[in-house]
């Protein structure tokens, strides 16, 4: 019989679970020209640490330093072939972008998107992975808009741990967002969406942005959960485009569940002088 883990090996284990597979990372002739040309202005590609999806200990990302100036800070995360990073950049010159995926055919083809398209200065992209990454690298309240669209649904119960939206996830993410940032996301999966509902609504940091929002109209082809939310759904955030995935899973006979949080004022750090102790060391 297998001993019980140690501890140590339980916490491995536990880092261990990621949120992507990675496979198909050879690029095309073509996506490596795009590569080559592009990738040293748009890509952050710090040093590595422990596997080339982890930062190097002490890699610091300083946004003002990276783009040359102090703007809002729009980051999504699993940003695929950037149809959507790319077309926020080219809307809104007054934001900073930053794209998170560790897809590398998918980056090389958000860099050809953004130079067809204009070549906005205003955007970079990393090949990390974004849950270990963004809290290394970030400085807590740095994000002001952060975007998770159509992540991998891991639809197995055996693989639900390998969901992004999952409290280790959260627990990465939720202190970069500044009071007041949104926090968007969708899934056309209607059993993630309630997952994703299970675990955000619950967070102190979070709350709805559209809390009488009704759920999205129609019939789907996934069973929809008897105990889903019928309120709290946003509408289609308008700077949100249609990405392939949204389009596989409309032909699917699929919904579109949006979602919007808030991240509430953080609470005042604890006066020293009022409490309990400091009151009985007087
Ligand atoms: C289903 S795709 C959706 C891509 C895009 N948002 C869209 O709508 O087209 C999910 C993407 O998230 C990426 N991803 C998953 N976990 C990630 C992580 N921890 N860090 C960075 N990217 C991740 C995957 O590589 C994949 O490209």
């Amino acid at each position: 019989m297998r001993d019980e883990p140690s501890v140590p090996e339980q916490e491995r284990a536990h880092r261990d679970v990621v949120s992507f597979v990675r496979r198909g990372e050879r690029l095309t002739q073509g996506r490596q020209n795009a590569w080559d040309r592009l990738s040293s202005f748009y890509v952050i590609d710090p040093p590595r640490g422990e596997r080339d999806t982890l930062p190097a200990e002490g890699v610091r990302l300083d946004p003002a330093e990276e783009f040359g100036r102090r703007a809002p800070l729009v980051v999504e995360v699993g940003s695929g072939t950037g149809d959507n990073i790319v077309a926020a950049a080219l809307a809104h010159p007054e934001r900073d972008h930053l794209g998170v995926e560790v897809y590398l055919p998918g980056l090389a083809q958000t860099l050809s998107r953004a130079e067809r398209s204009g070549s906005p200065q205003n955007l970079r992209m990393m090949p990390l992975d974004a849950q270990r990454a963004l809290p290394a690298m970030l400085p807590e309240g740095s994000i002001d808009e952060l975007w998770v669209y159509f992540a991998d649904p891991w639809p197995k119960q055996r693989h639900h741990k390998r969901r992004l939206i999952n409290p280790p996830f959260l627990d990465a993410v939720l202190p970069l967002l500044a009071e007041g940032a949104a926090f968007r996301l969708a899934t056309d999966w209607a059993q993630y969406a309630h997952h994703m509902r299970q675990q955000l609504d619950q967070r102190p940091e979070l709350a709805l942005m559209h809390p009488d929002g009704p759920a999205p109209e129609g019939t789907s082809s996934d069973p929809i959960p008897p105990n889903m939310p019928s309120t709290g759904w946003a509408p289609r955030f308008e700077g949100r485009v249609k990405t392939g995935f949204e389009s596989k899973g409309r032909a699917a006979g699929r919904l579109i569940w949006d979602l919007a949080y808030t991240r509430v004022p953080r609470p005042p750090a604890p006066d020293r002088a009022s409490s309990p102790e400091a009151q009985q060391e007087a």
